[in-house]
């Protein structure tokens, strides 16, 4: 317990942390509160004047002077209350804003691995959800803790000054409430941090189902999908019902409480002991302020259920933000690469304890020249060109550029000197132009597009295209086919204009029409650049200066096609299988 209490206090301390640069805002603040605070007490004040002097004596003259002094003081609370809270929301918000743009930074930064291992909707929910918890926590929790403090000490003080004995009475009650807000506390730490990863699951189950609602309805699993649904949203329902329990049934008991205490003072004062108010104004105000004083204890009470949610909140999001991530300034750095490739005894391993999918592999390419690889589905094709820019990084023995271990080359410039076509391609929510001059920083040549669209032999498709370059493509924009996607990528990667080419020949099938444009256009894209080509199509491999053919991870067989359909080993194989398939 206390080890958990003293991680909730460093999480909760560097959850603060991000509120300082705002703190001469929450000097203001901090006025504001006093003042309203104050005025809380003067409130119970001037009970006395109006009870002993107006109602008592039937002075008018008080009566009439003690209503202007509640206008005043209530404008004077009005603004003191406004200034606080829109302070503190402002600070709040901004907490999230820089909480948001940490997190986004960190996706930005973190390697495959980590992708290859989360889910998306989790990672949303934290950008979304989480950190919105966490303002509450951090400015909202500060306010009540600050401003009822004060206001529950400036009218204790007030009472024990009227009263000291039926005060003392009064705060007999407080330990009780302090017992009872420690449990609560740590209840709701522990239900909250349930209802941030159910949150996490059902944006999970729900961004799974958006994006695959078409095998949903060709699958018809509706039903199933919903149970599954159902599963995350009732979860979330119980754990957030548990949560209103505790809070709802922790207010009235402190009410109850506190009650006892109020009812224990009035006996008390019947057995008018010494010291008892002697007037009735001073019991007036005394039994005004004991009554001002619950709302800010409750809220007391409250504020550890918003805090331990920020905790929890805050906990999940630091964990992201800690985690290691891929260092793009170090190293080397790097100008355009002439682009001779060569893997050395290379081993890789997605998982320890899996085993190895790429096992010593040796092969070089050599600065323009261009390789077909080719191997069944599973040999490791697509991982070994995820190694070249470092996606993932070797197990076992090295990859050089140009003869330097690419581990020790800066990575942002390593992954400038490579354009990458891969099999699933990936349109971002953009114009067409966008799409095609991804990444390029500031003004671009808008003729330069062009030509890379001409070159990848898409430009007459986007001509037809109402809006030309200007047509939205990706989630919200219209669908592109197959084929056009791939030629829009490669009109990407020859904007991008690397001297390294990486393509991952998709393996669905296009028609020969279409198929002759992506290879026109692919020809266009590999002319003077080293070029590493996961191959399908016959006339690809055919053109290639050298074929590696890999199985198991091993490469099994090297040289050109005519050389090794000589060999008549396992690229002769294939060779003939797709000859036959193709016929
Ligand atoms: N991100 C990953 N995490 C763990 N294992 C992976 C990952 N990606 C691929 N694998 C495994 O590594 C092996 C090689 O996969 P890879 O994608 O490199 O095959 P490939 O040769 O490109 O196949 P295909 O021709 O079907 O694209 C497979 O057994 C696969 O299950
Ligand atoms: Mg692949």
């Amino acid at each position: 317990m206390s080890e958990d209490h003293h991680a909730a206090i460093k999480v909760y301390k560097r959850l603060l942390g991000y509120a300082k640069p705002y703190w001469p805002l929450f000097c203001v603040a901090l006025v504001a509160m006093l003042v309203y605070s104050l005025s809380q007490a003067a409130f119970s004040y001037l009970m006395k004047p109006l009870m002993n002097g107006g109602l008592v004596e039937g002075n008018p003259h008080v009566i009439m002077i003690v209503a202007g002094e509640i206008a005043a003081l209530f404008v004077v609370r009005g603004i003191a209350s406004f200034v606080l809270n829109y302070s503190m929301s402002w600070i709040g918000r901004q907490v999230i804003r820089h909480l948001r743009g940490d997190l986004f930074d960190k996706l930005l930064r973190l390697p495959t691995r980590f992708f290859d291992t989360s889910a998306t909707g989790i990672l949303l929910s934290k950008l979304t959800y989480n950190t919105e918890q966490v303002a509450e926590s951090t400015t909202n929790s500060v306010k009540v803790i600050i401003n009822d403090s004060v206001t529950v000490l400036v009218l204790l003080a007030w009472m024990f000054y009227l009263n000291w004995v039926l005060s003392a009475l009064v705060l007999v009650v407080v330990p009780a409430i302090a017992w009872l807000t420690r449990y609560v506390s740590r209840r709701f730490r522990r239900v909250s941090t349930r209802i941030q990863d159910s949150m996490g699951e059902i944006t999970r189950t729900s961004e799974e189902v958006i994006a695959g609602h078409r095998m949903v309805k060709l699958y018809s699993a509706e039903t199933a999908e919903r149970a599954r649904f159902d599963k995350a949203n009732d979860w979330n329902l119980t754990q957030n019902l548990k949560l209103a329990f505790t809070n709802c049934a922790a207010n009235p008991l402190i009410q109850i409480i506190a009650g006892f205490g109020l009812a224990l003072v009035i006996y008390v004062l019947a057995l008018n002991p010494v010291g008892a108010a002697n007037t009735v104004g001073d019991f007036t105000s005394f039994l005004v302020a004991a009554t001002l004083l619950l709302p800010p204890l409750r809220r007391l009470t409250n504020v550890n259920a918003a805090i331990q949610k920020g905790v929890a909140a805050g906990e999940s999001i630091f964990h992201l933000i800690d985690l290691d991530e891929e260092r793009r300034d170090a190293g080397k750095p790097l100008e355009r690469v002439r682009g001779r490739i060569e893997f050395e005894r290379v081993g890789f391993a997605y998982h320890p304890r899996k085993g190895e999918v790429l096992k010593s592999l040796s092969f070089c390419i050599e600065s323009g020249e261009m390789i077909a690889l080719i191997g069944r589905s599973g040999s490791g094709k697509s991982t070994l060109a995820s190694l070249v820019p470092r996606f993932y990084d070797v197990t076992a023995g090295q990859v050089t550029l140009d003869g330097e271990d690419i581990r020790g080359l800066r990575l942002s410039d390593l992954r400038r000197q490579i354009a990458m076509v891969t099999q699933d391609v990936v349109l971002f929510n953009d114009t067409i132009a966008g799409n095609i001059s991804y990444g390029a920083a500031g003004e671009v040549d808008a003729e330069a597009i062009r030509e890379a669209a001409r070159a990848a032999h898409i430009l007459q498709d986007i001509e037809a295209l109402p809006d030309g370059f200007d047509t939205l493509v990706g989630e919200r924009g219209i669908l592109l086919s197959g084929g056009q996607r791939q030629r829009v990528a490669i009109a990407r990667a020859l904007m991008k204009n690397a001297p390294i080419l990486i393509l991952d020949e998709a393996t669905s099938a296009l028609d020969n029409e279409s198929e002759r444009q992506v290879q026109r256009a692919l020809d266009e894209l590999m002319q003077g650049r080293t070029t590493l080509v996961i191959a399908h199509r016959l006339s690809t491999i055919e053109r290639a200066d050298r074929i590696l053919v890999l199985e198991n991870g091993r490469i099994v067989e090297e040289g050109s096609h005519d050389e090794l359909i000589a060999h008549s080993g396992v690229y002769a194989g294939l060779h003939r299988l797709q000859i036959r398939s193709t016929a």
